[in-house]
């Protein structure tokens, strides 16, 4: 067997802690996907006082450049200070694996012409839609990309359907690790654009800055308008939605009434689904679990095994290509399309 893969662990929240387990627990299956050991060397959290650890705790300015360290799994999210530490990982020679969209969406174009980015787990946790888009569909032309695309929101909205109160169902959410640290980055729909303007990089090939997609959040719903919806045969699902139109892209995020017969309307809790639209491979439908510890480790860990075999990081390669091309015009798609938005 080949010398171990060395890993350092930026953050030890929910998903670090459920991927630490996996390495520990699961090595051996691990090591025999991987071709090697992949071995957690190192940790660095933001308060380390007093903290217990499944291995050394370090600053993580020094982590990112320990230099007998392979890569590094960036678990904090947001952009600051995971911008800086992931700048400075690829500029010592390291491999970067990150769980963070929203770094991802807005910087992953430059970030990525540093060095070797793998973020499958940023969109949509265990669905592989990032290899789908990037390897699996390389040569094929994506028309449109619908889904579910937040765990959080689609959880809140089934709880206030069946009769729950939205404060009750967000501190639910909460408490299962699917949220993000500041929820309205879920609620307000922020956290989906930047997911659909990853899948969008990816499956248009062109350079979209998330800002500028429109979205409607959840917040300003109210229950009687989820339960005069189910009493119509619709229910309310928050859609990230967007389409090829030629020169430009249409796209938003916002809630939407889908028919209670169509799939999508039958994607519970913490479920995501993507329905992708290939003009060669034809229509095809991603559903698995979007949020939650556990599903976000495993598609860091499916990172981490290509990135142990010396797979290239085709995802990444993709949006470097894109570094350079002008920001594609974006504008939202019609209130009808491709279903009625909640008035
Ligand atoms: N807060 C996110 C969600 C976590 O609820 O979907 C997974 O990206």
């Amino acid at each position: 067997m080949r010398a171990p893969y060395r890993i350092g662990l930026l953050g030890l929240g929910h998903v670090g802690g459920a991927l630490a387990r996996r390495l520990i627990e699961d090595g051996e299956r691990v090591a025999s996907a991987a071709g090697r050991p992949i071995v957690l060397d190192s940790i660095a959290v933001a308060r380390p006082e007093g903290r217990t650890a499944p291995a050394s705790l370090v600053p993580a300015d020094a982590l990112v450049k320990r230099p007998h360290l392979d890569a590094i799994v960036e678990l904090i999210g947001g952009i600051d200070p995971a911008l800086t530490y992931i700048c400075s990982a690829l500029q010592s020679g390291l491999e970067v694996i990150t769980a963070n969209k929203q770094l991802i969406a807005a910087r992953g174009p430059a970030l990525a012409q540093l060095g070797p980015l793998r973020f499958e787990a940023s969109v949509a946790s265990a669905i592989p839609i990032v290899e789908t888009l990037a390897e699996t569909l390389a040569a094929d032309r994506i028309n449109s990309l619908i889904g579910i695309l937040n765990g959080t929101t689609n959880s809140i909205l089934d709880a206030m359907a069946a009769g729950a109160d939205y404060a009750d169902a967000l501190a639910d959410a909460q408490r299962c690790g699917l949220a993000e640290a500041d929820p309205s980055a879920d609620v307000d729909a922020h956290d989906p654009a930047a997911k659909l303007a990853i899948l969008g990089m990816l499956g248009f090939r062109r350079r979209i800055e998330p800002s500028q997609i429109e979205r409607v959040g959840i917040r300003g719903l109210d229950q009687r308008q989820l339960v005069a919806a189910r009493e119509r045969g619709f229910v309310v699902k928050l859609i990230a939605a967007a389409s090829m139109t030629g020169p430009g892209i249409e796209a938003d995020v916002r809630p939407r009434l889908i028919p209670d017969d169509a799939p999508l309307a039958r994607v519970a809790g913490a479920m995501n689904a993507i329905s992708v639209d290939a003009a060669y491979a034809g229509t095809l439908v991603l559903q698995g679990p979007g949020a939650g510890p556990d599903a976000a480790a495993s598609a860091v860990l499916a990172d981490l095994i290509r990135a142990a075999r010396g797979t290239p990081a085709s995802a990444g390669a993709l949006l470097a290509s894109l570094a350079d091309q002008p920001v594609a015009t974006i504008t939202p798609l019609g209130l009808q399309t491709p279903f009625p938005a909640v008035p």
